[in-house]
């Protein structure tokens, strides 16, 4: 008598929810991935008792690279394939400002990469840290480029050079000159390197692609991220000018952010899963409270379907203190979080 094999139920795919993840300290510390981020992966892919694929998207501030490029990495480091079409970082929103603004200053990340970025984006004339200094080395007195930096950078003509908007893409490799290049853009004449202003009022916006003070790398403590560099800059502003600098910040908790993320959802969920509805529930799983929990809480006040907070211990958010927003639902990680949606939802 041979053995009855188990029934396996036929695999669906869920209509009614999705789940976006948040990256750094969700999914990966320091580049690597969090073991239980990838059983998560295999479970939301068909590996739970239900049979049940849930389609999913991600939504990290961080940057300084494509989109296609940082999709490869993830494809790599969590084993799963993972597409544009389901991922938006930091300064992925940005791009709709490539109408807007015609000449640029385009700050952080490795080298010159960031430059290839918002060039993807449709910005036509972009300007980097890289080429200030290399126009004028004076401009940072400490700072010398390396070998890479000065080929892949070119000598601007100050005088006929007019930065129209200053967008900082990802975190700063070397904060006293990129704070040093951003304050002259700032201090200048309508964006004019080589005038500076009387006032202080009248030169180029400075957007950040997010806002985190501090993020979640392998090291054992948080670290300073972009958000600290802004605070840094508002403080130097203040103390060179007298004035307030009135800066912007794109990524969470933004909700323009979380807008753009339910339309990427949207899509995504037509294209990849033939399902045109949108899902009752989207769960979202972060780390940080100010920017991951306080985002979903604000965005769900005013969504037309529920969005749910869930924060994990993985990252930022340190276990027995009171995140200052408080999720729908705390989780030791991102595997219990997807187990506790999909059972919530069966
Ligand atoms: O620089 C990235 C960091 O501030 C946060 O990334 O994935 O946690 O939103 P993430
Ligand atoms: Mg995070």
């Amino acid at each position: 008598q041979t053995d009855t094999p188990l029934s396996t139920p036929p695999m669906t795919t869920s209509n009614d929810f999705a789940l976006a993840f948040d990256i750094d300290g969700v999914l990966l510390r320091g580049g690597n991935p969090i073991p239980e981020a990838v059983d998560a992966m295999k479970y939301i892919n068909g590996e739970n008792p239900f049979g049940m694929r849930v389609p999913y998207i991600f939504l990290t501030n961080g940057g300084g690279k494509t989109e296609q490029e940082r999709c490869e990495d993830l494809t790599r480091q969590l084993g799963i394939e993972v597409s544009p079409g389901q991922f938006i970082c930091g300064h992925t929103p940005m791009r709709e400002m490539a109408e807007r603004y015609n000449t640029v200053l385009v700050v952080g990340g490795e080298g010159e990469k960031c430059r290839i970025v918002a060039e993807a984006y449709g910005f036509k004339d972009v300007i980097t840290p890289g080429d200030i200094i290399k126009t004028r080395p004076d401009t940072a007195p400490f700072r010398k480029l390396t070998e890479d930096e000065y080929n892949n950078s070119r000598t601007l003509d100050l005088g006929k050079t007019q930065i129209e908007a200053i967008f900082v893409f990802a975190d700063s490799r070397d904060w006293a000159s990129d704070q040093q290049i951003i304050l002259d853009c700032v201090m200048s004449k309508n964006g004019c390197l080589d005038q500076r202003s009387e006032t202080f009022d009248d030169g180029p916006p400075v957007f950040f692609s997010h806002n985190d003070v501090v993020w979640s790398t392998s090291h054992d403590y948080s670290r300073i991220g972009m958000g600290a560099l802004r605070a840094s800059l508002e403080a130097l502003y203040k103390a060179v000018t007298g004035k307030d600098l009135k800066s912007i910040a794109f990524g969470k908790p933004q909700i323009g952010t979380f807008q753009f993320a339910t339309r990427l959802l949207q899509e995504w969920r037509s294209e990849s899963h033939g399902i045109n509805e949108p899902p009752a529930t989207v769960y979202f799983f972060g780390d940080t409270p100010e920017s991951d929990v306080r985002g979903t809480n604000e965005y769900n006040e005013i969504a037309e379907n529920e969005w749910y907070s869930v924060l994990v211990k993985t990252g930022v958010y340190q276990d027995g203190t009171e995140p200052r927003f408080p999720p729908k639902k705390i989780c030791e990680n991102v595997y219990e979080g997807v187990k506790f949606a999909v059972e919530r939802e069966h």
